[in-house]
C-alpha cells in the first residue's frame, strides 16, 4: 500500500520551513540540531482508504497441456463378411460303409439243400419262389446253374417225379420259343431236337403269347405265357470244368 502523498508533502514543508526560521547556513551548523528535533517524525497511520473500481479483465491465459487419453470405445458393428477362402487340404478318409445286403445263396454245397435230386450228371433244385421265366433264368444262372433242361426220358423222369412229389402242379422248365415262334430252344440255346414231352394238344399258341414252357406235374410239358410267374427248377452239372 501507498503512503498517502500529503504526509510526504507536510514533511518536506515543515523542512523548508524550519530552515528558514533559524536562517541558518549548512556550513555553520551542524546537521544533528536539525534531525534531532521530534517534528519532522511521520504521524500515525491513517485510515484505510475506499476499495477501488474493478479491474479490467485479464488476458487469455496460455494453452493447457494435452488432455489425458480418452477411454476405450465401444464395440462395434460386426462386419460385412469376408471372401470365402481357399479350398481345405483333403479331408480324412471316411468311416466304413454300412454291410452290404446278404448276397443270393451260392450254388455249391447242393449236397445240403433239402429235397434236391440227381442223375449220374446232374443235380435238379426246385426253386419255390414264384418269378417269371425271365427271373427264374436270371435266378438260377446266379446260383450258377441254369433253368432245367430236360433232354430224355430220365431226366424228365427224375424232374417230374420230384415236381409231383413237391406237391406242386407246374413249374418253368428251361424252354422257349422267344427268338422265334415255333422254334422251341433250350435255355442253353440248343435247339430242341428228338425228345420232346408235350402234353397232348400242345404247344399250341394262336395269340402268339405263350412262348415259354411249364412241366406239369404229370412230366408233359404245355407252353404258357412268359410274364406268369410259378416255382421253377434249376439244374446244375456234376462234372464242372
Ligand atoms: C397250358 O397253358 C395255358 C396258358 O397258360 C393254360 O391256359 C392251360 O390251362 C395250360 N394247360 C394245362 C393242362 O395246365
Amino acid at each position: 500500500m501507498k503512503k498517502p502523498l500529503w504526509k510526504d508533502e507536510t514533511f518536506l514543508l515543515l523542512f523548508l520551513v524550519l530552515v528558514q526560521a533559524f536562517g541558518l547556513d549548512d556550513d555553520n551548523r551542524p546537521a544533528t540540531e536539525v534531525c534531532s528535533t521530534h517534528t519532522i517524525l511521520p504521524g500515525p497511520k491513517g485510515d484505510q482508504g475506499e476499495k477501488g473500481d474493478q479491474g479490467e479483465m485479464g488476458k487469455h491465459g496460455k494453452v493447457g497441456p494435452t488432455g489425458s487419453k480418452g477411454e476405450k470405445g465401444a464395440v462395434g458393428d460386426i462386419g460385412d463378411q469376408g471372401m470365402m477362402g481357399k479350398i481345405g487340404p483333403i479331408g480324412k478318409k471316411g468311416d466304413k460303409g454300412v454291410k452290404g445286403l446278404s448276397g443270393i445263396s451260392g450254388g455249391k454245397g447242393k449236397a445240403v439243400l433239402a429235397g434236391i435230386r440227381e442223375t449220374e450228371e446232374k443235380y435238379y433244385y426246385i426253386v419255390q419262389e414264384e418269378k417269371s421265366y425271365k427271373d427264374a433264368v436270371i435266378d438260377c444262372r446266379i446260383r450258377d446253374g441254369i433253368l432245367a433242361m430236360p433232354k430224355d426220358e430220365a431226366a424228365n423222369a427224375v424232374i417230374s417225379d420230384y415236381v409231383s412229389k413237391s406237391g406242386l402242379f407246374r413249374v418253368f422248365i428251361g424252354l422257349s420259343d422267344t427268338e422265334k415262334e415255333g422254334q422251341f430252344m433250350y435255355a442253353d440255346r440248343s435247339p430242341l431236337q428228338d425228345y420232346s414231352n408235350w402234353k397232348e394238344g400242345e404247344p399250341q399258341d394262336p395269340s402268339g403269347h405263350e412262348d415259354c414252357v411249364e412241366m406239369l406235374s404229370t412230366g408233359k410239358w404245355n407252353d404258357t405265357e412268359c410274364h406268369l410267374t410259378m416255382f421253377f427248377v434249376c439244374e446244375f452239372p456234376k462234372k464242372r470244368k
